[in-house]
């Protein structure tokens, strides 16, 4: 029986962030291989491209051409990131129906990743969200930077609470607190979900964002899990990061999140062995050997001792 309160929901955004920060230009018809395995592996939320300026993310550049291509499941959701009107009308041209827009805690940040202010990411994403809304597509909206800034440094949670706030208004389904550069621990996980709930976001509504840059990514999600909260972000792989954000390397691993959710009893419905054959796919199409713990290590039978997986 599915226990509703045991169940979390995995976004997978190793093709947009992971790839967006992968010096190779991989081939479309290996993204759209990647995205495929990843659906194969239970994945049901794959962020699948971003139609932002080509110049801004090469790396994505191709995006009208994917989805075009794309196998699309039923059931499985493929979320773009969107910047402004422009790229909103790629991405009803491509047939998408969710999308995710993007600002910050700090203007810094926006203004090195979007070239806006705040505000004024929010006055350009006024007029996205709300066609959005008329098409009846997902809304996302990421507050990238919530634990701390490449540029200005520490973020107080407060601020990324209003940034949050001030977003969710314009109408989105959910709101992803980013930690971009891998600064945050699990005492300030606690804080920002308790600050952000009293701030009229609720759990169900909020959604985590980690990166591994030091370590800390699998411990903010146990902290936020306790916390209440039931949708996270990964990259199988390990991949990406974010350009703009010097020394980001590494999204949490979607093997090592499935690991963990596992042998915790949380359901989620992705299968580890369908999951490091799509993270030892992109691996090698990047040239890369698979880093991450899990892709590493296999995962582990408890019945028999034994690694599985590899
Ligand atoms: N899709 C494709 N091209 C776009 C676009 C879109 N959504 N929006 C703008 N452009 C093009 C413009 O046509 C212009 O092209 P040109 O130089 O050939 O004339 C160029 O991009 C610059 O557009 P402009 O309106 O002057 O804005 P800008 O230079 O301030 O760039 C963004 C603003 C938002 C388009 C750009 O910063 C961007 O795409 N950033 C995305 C960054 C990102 O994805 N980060 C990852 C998330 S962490
Ligand atoms: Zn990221």
């Amino acid at each position: 029986m599915t226990d509703a309160g045991r169940r979390v929901r995995i976004t997978e955004v190793g093709p947009r962030d992971g790839l967006q920060n992968e010096s190779a230009i991989l081939p479309t018809a290996i993204k759209a291989r990647f995205i495929e395995l990843l659906a194969d592996a239970g994945l049901r939320d794959i962020e699948a491209t971003s139609f932002v300026s080509p110049r801004a993310i090469p790396q994505l550049a191709d995006a009208d051409e994917l989805m075009a291509g794309l196998d699309r499941r039923p059931g499985v959701r493929y979320p773009v990131l969107v910047p402004n009107e422009r790229g909103l009308a790629r991405a009803e041209a491509a047939g998408v129906d969710a999308i995710a827009v993007f600002t910050a805690a700090t203007d810094a940040f926006t203004t090195a990743n979007i070239g806006m202010t705040v505000r004024d990411s929010l006055d350009a994403f006024r007029p996205v969200l709300a066609r959005a809304g008329e098409l009846g597509w997902w809304r996302r909206a990421y507050v990238s930077t919530a634990f701390g800034c490449p540029y200005t440094g520490a973020v107080d949670p407060t601020i990324a609470v209003d940034v949050a706030r001030r977003v969710q208004d314009l109408g989105v389904d959910e709101v992803c607190f980013g930690d971009t550069i891998g600064v945050g621990v699990p005492d300030q996980v606690a804080e920002l979900v308790s600050l952000a709930e009293a701030g009229g976001i609720p759990v169900e509504r909020q959604a985590y964002h980690f990166h591994d840059t030091r370590g800390t990514a699998l411990a903010n999600v146990a902290m936020a899990l306790a916390a209440g909260v039931r949708s996270f972000d990964s990259a199988a792989g390990g991949t990406g990061g974010c350009p703009y954000a010097p020394g980001a390397a590494g999204n949490l691993a979607t093997e090592d999140l499935v690991y963990l959710l596992d042998a915790s009893g949380w359901e989620h419905g992705v299968s580890l062995d369908g999951l490091l054959v799509a993270a030892r796919f992109i691996a090698d199409a990047l040239g890369k050997p698979l880093g991450t713990k899990v892709g590493q290590a296999g995962g582990w039978d408890p019945r028999t001792g034994a690694a599985t997986g590899r």
